[in-house]
């Protein structure tokens, strides 16, 4: 079972998997380069115009778009450590400077990020909830955050996990795009939708912002049945109410188990949870491993004695427990 990459376990929705059925006889066609169709049902759905709306192949995508747009050498790129490593490879590429601002008490600062900026900064990333904690940044702190930063730098709130979202003071960044121009909120049909093998995410934002990641977008970025599932999946919210409920039910079960065990975790926004296993982390993922359940180690993100487990069906979870406390005791 593979709880590594936060995947939706129950998968994408009936109607996704048939609209693809229905139109594999016209994939010689090329895609619409403008994601037409889809962008007006987003921007239906979001209450924003399609010019608000850019489609990307993943929301990976118009991550490294804005970090090839908008970062050069000698340009700063504030983000927090740990968070999605995308961040720092886009930057990476753009030759721009990584200002890595830790979290406090496994949330992201936005004071201390805000506290981070100079003349070069670009761009701020921040990961909302964050990846790996999935902890939030709250309505009031994004309001205050983004009412002081200078509106030459873009703050791009990555909402991959938006949809699982329980707390109810979390940031509505769509209505702050409408004020201002110098935000983008990036979303994707990966997680909860269940098509993360497709590649399809969106960003919205500004017009002028808009405008100027298009014209760095390849024409057919987003491919034909990636468009379709996508379209077909906003149809489907009863697919999105049980993942969401699958979630909120088994986080609980998360909860319990690793109380029962001993076990520090941060409580979860997201369909995943960072979990402490101590010194052996390495250990007990290759043991979990060799008993067939796949999780992430957290080495890459500075959290050596942590691993980030992906939320999954009753049955994965049980089963990712009784190996833990087996490999834990053992
Ligand atoms: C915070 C965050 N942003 C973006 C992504 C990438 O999503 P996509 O599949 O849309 O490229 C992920 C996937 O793991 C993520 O965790």
């Amino acid at each position: 079972i593979k709880l590594a990459s936060n995947e939706n376990p129950l998968g994408p929705s009936a109607k996704a998997i048939q609209a693809i059925r229905d139109c594999t006889s016209q994939i010689y066609f090329y895609p619409d380069g403008a994601g037409r169709k889809l962008r007006g049902a987003l921007s239906r759905k979001l209450s924003m115009d399609c010019e608000n709306i850019i489609l990307g192949n993943g929301s990976d995508e118009i991550l490294s778009i804005i970090a090839r747009v908008l970062l050069h050498q000698g340009d700063e790129a504030i983000m927090a450590t740990p968070s999605f490593l995308m961040y720092e490879i886009g930057a990476n590429l753009s030759q721009a400077k990584i200002v890595s601002v830790p979290l406090n008490n496994f949330r992201i600062d936005l004071d201390e990020m805000l506290g981070a900026v100079t003349p070069k900064t670009r761009v701020v990333f921040v990961a909302n909830p964050n990846n790996p904690t999935g902890t939030i940044v709250k309505n009031e702190e994004v309001e205050t955050f983004v009412g002081q930063l200078p509106e030459g730098i873009l703050a791009v709130f990555d909402e991959a996990y938006y949809e699982y979202v329980e707390a109810e003071d979390f940031p509505q960044t769509l209505d702050l795009i409408r004020n201002r121009p110098n935000i983008i909120v990036l979303r994707t049909f990966s997680k909860i939708y269940g098509l993360a093998g497709l590649r399809i995410g969106y960003g919205v934002a500004a017009r002028e912002i808009v405008d100027i990641l298009n014209r760095a977008r390849s024409p057919f970025n987003v491919n034909f049945l990636a468009q379709v599932a996508a379209l077909a999946s906003l149809t489907d919210e009863e697919q999105v109410r049980r993942s969401r409920q699958l979630v909120r039910e088994e986080k609980r079960f998360f909860y319990s188990h690793l109380r029962r065990l001993g076990l520090f975790f941060v409580p979860t926004e997201a369909n995943f949870i960072l979990i402490e296993v101590g010194k052996k982390a390495k250990q007990v993922e290759h043991r979990l491993l060799e008993k067939g359940v796949i999780v992430r180690g957290m080495q890459a993100y500075d959290l050596p004695e942590f691993m980030r487990v992906t939320i999954g069906t009753r049955e994965q979870n049980e089963e990712f427990m009784r190996e833990l406390e087996t490999t834990l005791s053992s």
